[in-house]
């Protein structure tokens, strides 16, 4: 059976990621943990890559990053061809990550927002569908950068 999410952290948001795996287990989905498995400091860069490598390559159509802040766990996960990874501390940011930018990442800050909330968020992420239209032309023009990239990263 295919594993519905992935799922990592750092030391700052163990204890949020812990809660969001239960809930997303309740809501029926099945989850793949990467870790981090307590709340021993940890440098953010492995979880995020893990996360981002495992929906960049396809294995995951979705993947939730948990840090302090979730802003290094955007950093690192964006740095990924076709991950598109949205920090979304509010419920309107969740809405408009999947409805306009077709977010394949929720990034949260453990230490920014309580458990209720972040679980409101999830679901709100989980269950709001991309417009598609003028925001698929839009992201088409990621790819775009992604060529310059690659081609800055040759020279
Ligand atoms: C860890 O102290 C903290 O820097 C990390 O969780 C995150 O907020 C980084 O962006």
């Amino acid at each position: 059976m295919r594993t519905d999410i992935v799922i990592g952290c750092d030391h700052a948001a163990f204890s949020l990621k812990e809660t969001i795996k239960s809930h997303l287990q309740s809501r029926g989905l099945t989850v793949a943990d990467t870790g981090a498995h307590s709340e021993d400091s940890v440098d953010y860069p492995k979880f995020g890559i893990d996360v981002g490598r495992a929906v960049s390559s396809g294995d995951f159509e979705k993947g939730i990053l948990l840090c302090g802040t979730g802003l290094g766990m955007s950093m690192v996960a964006n740095k990924f061809p076709h991950v598109r990874a949205a920090l979304c501390n509010d419920l309107f940011s969740a809405v408009m990550s999947r409805r306009h930018n077709d977010a394949n990442v929720l990034v949260l800050g453990g230490r920014v927002i309580g458990d209720v909330l972040a679980m409101e968020i999830v679901d709100t992420w989980l269950d709001t569908p991309f417009e598609g239209g003028r925001h698929q032309r839009r992201l088409d023009q990621f790819d775009t950068i992604e060529d310059m990239t690659r081609e800055s990263a040759g020279h």
